[in-house]
């Protein structure tokens, strides 16, 4: 299909609660799906939300779809995360532990913050064809789908930074290594 501009912060889709997806496997919802991970995979992002290309619906994508050979040249580290189609998802953390970790995001290029979220989640939500998905997850995943699900309620991650010290360009944090400007 395409690769679509991605929205930048300061563009108020992005602030909107995105309603819910009401009908699966249509023609519609096949190419916005393909039309995300076309964006995804051009941007190199650990994934990315439907408003981020301004379709203010609650769908997002995430992870990689060929774990071996698409290791993410943004987060060389992180653990493998399936790729996934998540429609419509409920999130509910499990236990009260929080885990601080640098986030970046495609709609705010070229710079990197600190967030704390739930290291540990239970999400849920249906994939393009209508089935169900039902998770428990931690860590680099569980951070995946807190910071994409935020994205359908309007929230980017530069909100989430308790101390606006630990925001900043990838490139003044990260000076000797080749982190992409996103
Ligand atoms: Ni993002």
């Amino acid at each position: 299909m395409a690769i679509k501009t991605v929205l930048r912060m300061g563009d108020p889709i992005l602030l909107m609660k995105a309603a819910p997806v009401e009908q699966f496997d249509t023609p519609e919802l096949h190419d916005l799906i393909q039309n995300l991970e076309d964006t995804m995979l051009h941007m190199n992002g650990a994934g990315i939300a439907a408003p981020q290309i301004g379709e203010s619906v609650r769908v997002v994508i995430f992870g990689q779809k060929d774990s071996d050979e698409r290791i993410n040249p943004r987060y060389p580290d992180a653990d493998v995360v399936p790729y996934t189609v998540l429609i419509n998802p409920t999130l509910t953390p499990v236990g009260s532990e929080i885990e601080k970790d640098w986030e970046g995001c495609l709609s705010v290029p070229g710079m990197r913050g600190i967030v704390p979220r739930h290291t540990r989640l239970h999400y849920k939500g249906f994939d393009q064809y209508g089935n169900r998905i039902d998770r428990l997850v931690s860590g680099f995943h569980a951070r995946v789908v807190q910071h994409e699900c935020d994205h359908l309620d309007g929230i980017l991650y530069p909100m989430r930074i308790p101390d606006l010290k630990d925001f900043g360009y990838t490139d003044v944090f990260f000076p000797n290594q080749d982190i992409q400007d996103d």
